[in-house]
């Protein structure tokens, strides 16, 4: 029996929370949705109407809501010790095997290292600081900056905030970091260059080289992206773009640093998101997939030829002079590794590739009848549907309008949550969503624009 005070909830909804990537007067207006309970794709909210979790979360709960592996293997290591440090002369057990586990998993990456934090914003904050840590300690002090592609998403800390590629996440908290260039995004359905996959994929190659050259080279510490662009709209780069960058930065001797804080763990139908796209970062971010949401964890991942650098003696440049008090959480990692086991055990990333194609079948016929609907894309897991003011023009709807919390509000109704981000609707289900929790997405929210047709 649950001694939830509901009425307290519901009065206390938006009052004293401030709700990111809102403003807290409309928060106040249009309170959140409060959630009670999950069990595998579902989750039910408080005036106990269920719903297939049609966002994982936040595109991290992969395993599934209420896994008892997950809860036993918390409960076991509170059992012994909830927390102890990982900085510099104590460390806890479940660190160590997850450190373990997660280099193991990207042996075919040649990672050697990782460093544990909290979330994914400190996952690229960490890779930002021991990049520039990197060309310092190998006598190249000038290589700080940082290039990266619009409509990237990389989290909300200031490093993150400066590469990030929307001027939304900026503009309220500028001056930012110096010294980071955003580039256009390999994006085939809305660029200035060409649809074919191959001539953007050329011109944005040539955009990134000119402006490495017009810097110089010397003065560029790594080049962070995506595997695939999330949180800006779902955007799939063509297949030849990631192993033409990788060449690109190859000659620059730039780091290539992958954010794979969506897509790590097979959300994008692979185990990595760049594994997918046959490339081999420098350096990886992971967080979300990593603990499935259980417990909030970030990780830092380094390749050999990083870690090199930290091999040539005790430098007092090399002290990693980074780190957080959550580093390596005894908690957080043994919800990872009881995580990643069900990702390897039962194939999740095979099951992502699979599901996401029968969701964007399922949806490809939206552009066909719906006056909203540009382009619906996805690869995996992530899905988006792209809503236009106008399909010739392909301009975005102003999302200041509505539509797209309106769309979200009628999947609702049809028991389906979505989330409206900016101008597209976006899906990232369970890793462990099957045939039925995706028709059931398919179905609610084709009856969602249906509905919006009839009403708008
Ligand atoms: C690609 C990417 N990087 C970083 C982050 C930041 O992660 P967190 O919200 O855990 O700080 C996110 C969050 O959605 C993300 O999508």
């Amino acid at each position: 029996m649950s001694n939830r005070d509901d009425n307290f909830l519901r009065e206390n909804n938006a009052r004293h929370q401030l709700h990111p990537m809102i403003h807290p007067l409309i928060s106040s207006e249009h309170p959140p949705q409060i959630i009670v309970k999950g069990q595998g794709y579902h989750v039910t909210d408080i005036d106990g109407k269920t719903y297939v979790d049609g966002i994982g979360g936040l595109w991290n709960v992969n395993v599934g809501h209420n896994r008892p592996e997950v809860k036993a293997a918390i409960i076991e290591q509170m059992d012994e010790i909830c927390y102890y440090s990982n900085f510099a002369g104590t460390t806890t057990a479940p660190s160590i095997k997850l450190s373990a586990k997660v280099i193991e998993m990207s042996a075919q990456e040649n990672m050697a290292k990782v460093l544990f934090s909290a979330n994914g914003s400190d996952a690229v904050e960490t890779a930002l600081k021991l990049s520039r840590q990197y060309w310092k300690l190998e006598g190249h002090p000038d290589r700080t900056g940082f290039i990266s592609l619009k409509h990237g998403y990389h989290g909300i800390q200031f490093g993150g905030t400066s590469v990030n590629g929307s001027s939304y996440y900026r503009h309220a908290y500028g001056p930012l970091m110096p010294g980071c260039y955003q580039v256009d995004s390999p994006w085939t359905y809305r660029n200035p260059y060409s649809e074919d996959p191959e001539e953007l994929t050329d011109a944005i190659i040539t955009q990134i080289d000119r402006l490495i050259a017009h810097n110089g080279a010397h003065t560029i510490a790594a080049f962070i992206a995506e595997p695939v662009q999330g949180a800006g709209g779902v955007i799939v780069p063509p297949a030849g773009f990631w192993p033409r960058l990788r060449a690109l930065l190859d000659k620059h001797e730039i780091l290539l640093i992958s954010d794979e804080v969506v897509t790590g763990f097979g959300r994008s139908g692979s185990m990595f998101g760049a594994r997918g796209w046959g490339v081999k970062p420098d350096i990886m971010c992971l967080a979300k997939g990593i603990t499935s949401g259980y417990i909030p964890l970030g990780a830092t991942v380094l390749n050999e030829r990083v870690m090199n650098a930290w091999t040539k003696g005790v430098d007092p440049m090399g002290f990693i002079m980074h780190g957080y008090t959550a580093t390596g959480h005894a908690l957080g990692c043994a919800a990872a590794i009881a995580a990643l086991d069900i990702v390897e055990k039962e194939d999740l990333p095979a099951n992502a590739a699979a599901m996401g194609g029968r969701l964007m079948q399922g949806l490809e016929d939206l552009p066909n009848w719906s006056s909203l609907v540009g382009e619906v894309r996805g690869k995996g897991l992530m899905v988006g549907v792209d809503m236009v003011a106008d399909k010739g023009t392909r301009e975005p709807i102003d999302p200041g309008k509505g539509q797209g919390e309106m769309i979200a509000a009628f999947a609702r109704e049809e028991g389906v949550i979505v989330r409206p981000a900016g101008s597209n609707i976006i899906m990232s289900p369970p890793l462990t969503i099957d045939v039925d929790g995706i028709d059931k997405i398919i179905d609610g929210l084709t009856k969602a624009f249906r509905k919006y047709e009839e009403v708008k």
